[in-house]
């Protein structure tokens, strides 16, 4: 039997990278769709095609659609940075939404059927409960959050038009670095709290930023939910295979749904660590929210997914030694 062909988008960034060697290891056939613009072409596994071009360009997302035919899309592609993406809104919305629309416009026109998407907590906005369901309303507070919200609502519309099934997954935040210390986490900048941590662990940064201390927390610092991102790309396997055996179009939470102070996480990694943390305190971020937590029951029940990794301390440590390869 031949193998099913997935195409991976963003497949050479942190997420991507870990999610083409997950699928190659189930027995899949992958290629990364990756313009390398805050990609690693060595994070790529070698076992995958790397096509590289922009999602921007139709004409060469419809040549690789052409060349390759396939059964199935994950597509990680974006930017992700919320203050940038406050700063500089339309590069947010050409490149998350109009350049993902050539993505979907691809599909229809090769006959592909099957989208799982990385959507995110952002498009929730300020909780008015946590921990966060499904069904919170959605309100984001920055044109990344709304160029998320805007793609789901446009995953939507494709399925009702023209049967395009896809399952958006809403990560809270990933974390962690696959347990072999091969693939990680290297954003530039780092705009991500465990891995900054580890760098100031490390010496490579003088000291981690606390913004504020007064929110209404245990610490008084906000509480965040982490989740491994080989959790994530198990979910994203499941959702995979529900897709190609039929599923309908659904959106899930992906988080442990155990919040952690920032100075939780400090402290965690002075322990796994052992070494001396520095930190300084700034004022709050504007629309940062106190505490998101992730209500995580439906794809539990949906798929019977479970995070593997809910200790802090073992995210953490595959970080740590990612961190110090
Ligand atoms: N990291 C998190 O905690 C987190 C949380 C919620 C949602 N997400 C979502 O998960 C996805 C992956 O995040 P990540 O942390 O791996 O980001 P990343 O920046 O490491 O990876 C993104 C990849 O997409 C590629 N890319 C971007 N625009 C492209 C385009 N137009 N054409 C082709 N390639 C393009 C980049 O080169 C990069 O390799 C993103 O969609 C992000 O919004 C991430």
């Amino acid at each position: 039997m031949s193998k099913l062909k997935i195409m991976v988008t963003g497949g050479a960034g942190y997420i991507g990278s870990h999610m083409t060697a997950m699928l190659i290891e189930r027995g899949y056939e992958v290629v990364v769709f990756d313009s390398l613009v805050t990609g690693h072409k060595d994070a790529v596994s070698s076992n995958a095609d790397l096509f590289v071009s922009d999602l921007a360009n139709h004409q060469s997302v419809e040549d690789c659609f052409s060349r390759y035919r396939f059964d199935a899309v994950m597509h990680f592609a974006s930017f992700i940075q919320v203050n940038e993406s406050v700063r500089d809104p339309a590069k947010y919305y050409k490149n998350n939404v109009a350049a993902g629309l050539n993505l979907l416009e691809a599909m229809r026109k090769f006959n592909t059927k099957a989208l799982v998407f990385s959507s995110s907590a952002s498009i929730y906005g300020e909780p008015q409960a946590v921990p966060i369901g499904i069904d919170h309303p959605k309100n984001p507070l920055n044109p990344y959050g709304r160029s998320k919200l805007i793609f789901e609502n446009m995953l939507h519309d494709y399925d009702i038009a023209y049967g395009l099934k896809s399952i958006s997954l809403r990560y809270f935040n990933a974390a962690g670095a696959d347990p072999s210390g091969l693939l990680g986490e290297r954003h530039d900048p780092e705009t991500h709290l465990i891995p900054l941590v580890l760098q100031v662990a490390a010496g490579r940064r003088k000291h981690i930023e606390i913004f504020g201390n007064d929110y209404p927390t245990k610490d008084g610092t906000c509480i965040r939910d982490y989740i491994h991102v080989v959790d994530l790309c198990e979910a994203h396997i499941l959702a995979l295979e529900a897709l190609l055996q039929g599923y309908g179009s659904a959106a899930y939470n992906i988080g442990n749904g155990a919040g952690y102070s920032v100075l939780e996480v400090i402290d965690a990694a002075k322990r796994v660590t052992g070494k001396e943390i520095a930190t300084v305190l700034s004022p709050r971020r504007a629309g940062d929210p106190g505490a998101l937590v992730a209500d995580a029951s439906s794809i539990k029940k949906a798929f019977k997914w479970q995070p593997k990794y809910t200790d802090l301390a073992a995210i953490i440590r595959h970080a740590w030694a990612w961190e110090t390869r």
